[in-house]
Formats: C-alpha cells, sequence, structure tokens
C-alpha cells in the first residue's frame, strides 16, 4: 500500500484530497493541528492523524518513524489579510522548506505541491495564463506562494520527482469562498455585474482530490507545473443567470448590470484607500481570467468537469428553494 504524508488535511481542499485518498487504499500520514476533531470524522485505520505544526521539528521527526513514501503538500494560510508577512513567510515559505529537506534528505519518492493560480496575480496579464505566463504576484499570499515553489524547484529539481499543482478558485460542499459570496449577493440581488463579458474559470473541488489520486500513482520524471482547472472558462453573466434562475426561475434582473466603467472606478478607488479584500473582488469580477490547462489532460489525463453542471448540482444541494429539501 502506497503511504502519504498529506499536509493541509483537515482545510477545504484538504478533506476532498484525504477521502480521495482512502477510498483509492492510499495510506495517509496526516499532521494537523487538532488531532481529535479529525479521528472523530475519520475512523478509518488507513489514516493516521499527527497532532501538531506540520513543519515542527517533533512533527519531522514523527514523519521519520512513519516513512512516507511521498508528500502531497497543500497546508498554507490561504488567502490575504491572515496575518503579517513574517507569519505567511514562517508558514508557506519556511514550512514548506522544512518539508522539502525531509524530501530530500530521505530519498522521497516524489513531492506534490499545491501552488495557486495567484502566482501569475490576481488576474493573470496574459490569458489565458499557461505555466510559461510571467508571474506576477500580488500580495503576501501569492507572494509566499510563489516564494515556496521557488524553493521546490531549486532543491528537489533533478533530487527528487516534483509536480507544482496551481489550482483556480475552487468550489464545491464546505466552501465559503468566491461562489458562496457570489451565491448571497445574486440572491439578494446585489451582485455588480458588469454590462460588458468577462470569462471566469473555476475548479470543482472533487477534481482535486481525483487529481491526487493520479498524481500518487502516475511515474513522474524530473518536474511538472500544471494549471488546475474546470474543462472551460465561463462567461460570469451566464453563471449569474444560473445561480438566480436557481431562486426565482428567471435570469439576473437588467438594471442590476453595470458600466465598465462604475467597475474601473471602483478597482482605482479600492485601491488609493488600500482596501485589499475589496480591490481583488472588484478585479476578480471585471477582468478576464482563465487558464491553460492543457497540462492536465496532457500528463494526468484528469477528465475535467463542467462547471454549470457542477454549480447546477451543487445549488440543487446546498441551496434549496423554498419548499424544496
Ligand atoms: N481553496 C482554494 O480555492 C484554493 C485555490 C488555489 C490554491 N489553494 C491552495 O490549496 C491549499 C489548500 O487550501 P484550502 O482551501 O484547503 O485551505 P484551508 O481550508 O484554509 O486549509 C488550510 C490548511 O492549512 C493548514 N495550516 C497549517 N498551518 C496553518 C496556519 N498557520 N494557518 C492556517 N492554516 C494552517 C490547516 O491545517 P491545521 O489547522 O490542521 O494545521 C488547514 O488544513 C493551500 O495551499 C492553498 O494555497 C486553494
Amino acid at each position: 500500500m502506497t503511504k502519504v504524508l498529506l499536509t493541509g488535511a483537515s482545510g477545504f481542499m484538504g478533506q476532498y484530497v484525504l477521502r480521495a485518498l482512502l477510498e483509492n487504499n492510499i495510506e495517509v500520514i496526516a499532521p494537523v493541528r487538532d488531532a481529535a476533531s479529525m479521528r472523530s470524522i475519520y475512523r478509518q485505520p488507513e489514516v493516521t492523524f499527527l497532532e501538531g505544526q506540520f513543519y515542527s521539528d517533533a512533527l519531522l521527526e514523527q514523519y521519520r518513524q512513519h516513512q512516507p513514501e511521498m508528500i502531497i503538500h497543500l497546508a498554507a494560510i490561504r488567502g490575504d489579510g491572515n496575518g503579517s508577512w513574517k507569519k505567511y513567510l514562517e508558514v508557506n515559505v519556511n514550512g514548506t522548506e522544512r518539508l522539502v529537506r525531509y524530501a530530500l534528505e530521505n530519498r522521497l519518492k516524489k513531492f506534490l505541491y499545491c501552488s495557486t493560480v495567484g502566482i501569475y496575480g490576481t488576474v493573470p496579464s496574459r490569458i489565458p495564463a499557461d505555466p510559461y505566463t510571467s508571474a506576477e504576484a500580488d500580495g503576501y499570499y501569492h507572494q509566499s506562494k510563489l516564494l515556496a515553489e521557488k524553493i521546490i524547484l531549486n532543491h528537489l529539481r533533478g533530487h527528487v520527482p516534483l509536480a507544482i499543482f496551481r489550482p483556480t478558485i475552487s468550489y464545491g460542499f464546505g466552501d465559503d469562498g468566491f461562489l458562496v459570496k457570489m451565491i448571497s449577493m445574486v440572491r439578494k440581488r446585489v451582485f455588480p455585474l458588469m454590462s460588458s463579458q468577462v470569462l471566469i474559470h473555476l475548479l470543482d473541488v472533487n477534481s482535486f482530490g481525483e487529481l491526487m489520486v493520479l498524481a500518487v500513482r502516475k511515474k513522474l520524471d524530473d518536474y511538472h507545473i500544471v494549471n488546475v482547472a474546470d474543462k472551460n472558462p465561463v462567461q460570469l453573466s451566464q453563471l449569474v443567470d444560473v445561480i438566480h434562475s436557481h431562486f426565482f426561475e428567471k435570469p439576473y434582473p437588467r438594471y442590476m448590470r453595470t458600466p465598465q466603467f462604475f467597475h474601473r472606478f471602483s478597482e482605482w478607488a479600492t485601491q488609493v484607500l488600500k482596501m485589499r479584500g475589496a480591490h481583488i473582488s472588484v478585479k476578480l469580477i471585471s477582468h478576464d481570467w482563465y487558464y491553460d490547462t492543457s497540462n492536465l489532460e496532457n500528463i494526468f489525463e484528469l477528465p475535467q468537469h463542467n462547471t454549470f453542471d457542477v454549480v447546477q448540482y451543487y445549488l440543487k444541494h446546498s441551496f434549496p428553494r423554498n419548499g424544496e429539501q
């Protein structure tokens, strides 16, 4: 049985990865900061939860005893505004470096790192962004993920086969991010939809679990960098219509479609006022962001999902309409 060290198993994406690994008879060693709550959910003998910070001396020592064959590294402070640069550096960069050294010293078979498309910037300067598009990481979170990527490539290339996965914004059950906020605003009819078309590219989180199973099984040579997203980008206006129709059986009202200059002004104002969270949100709903995911198919043969199909399923089961279960 393959034995994998999985960091971040308690997180949103981590739990999908954990379930996918266990369903595929892959043994998991999972460092988490609250082992008791994870043990109460996952009782399978194939998973061992170790308690502590994933890069602490105590846990690195325990990894040596458990002897995982490879690492899937997901743990990170995610998103901006979750601490000082020092904290991002400690967890996302230096924590990753400690795992990298562990992988080198213990001659692991593989290192699989979960980065983010945010290393191209909140919205990439070249569309579709491919793994060779220049990195323009903005903000602590994206910058720390980019630094971690560089450490992994510098230290492991030529020594430990590796893959750097760059997922886009994910959605699925248990999520409280972009799509959930959008659904809430569309439902209240306060979502400022730009009148001109915007293409966005999301990721069904289930796909990421499926991908990690394929990556564990795949024989990797040297290194790969892979954008991870659904099959195709979608028109934001179509997505908003799908959400609105779910609740009200008609498309989003025309009067809620705002002209481009309103969005550009908001983008400028939020930047001048240093309102980073709001600035990111405005950018995400008024610029195209989509990615070249050909490596997913070419290297890992992952069957990608159709965003509209998954979102409709998700709406039906997470946001039942009045009278529906
Ligand atoms: N969600 C997305 O849309 C998305 C998109 C692109 C990339 N990613 C990447 O995917 C990975 C997983 O993301 P996620 O959405 O699952 O994140 P999440 O729900 O915030 O989970 C983060 C995980 O990191 C661990 N962690 C360790 N030290 C931490 C610290 N000091 N502060 C906060 N968390 C800490 C947490 O585990 P413990 O608390 O048990 O230690 C937790 O399991 C991350 O590397 C992220 O950059 C996510």
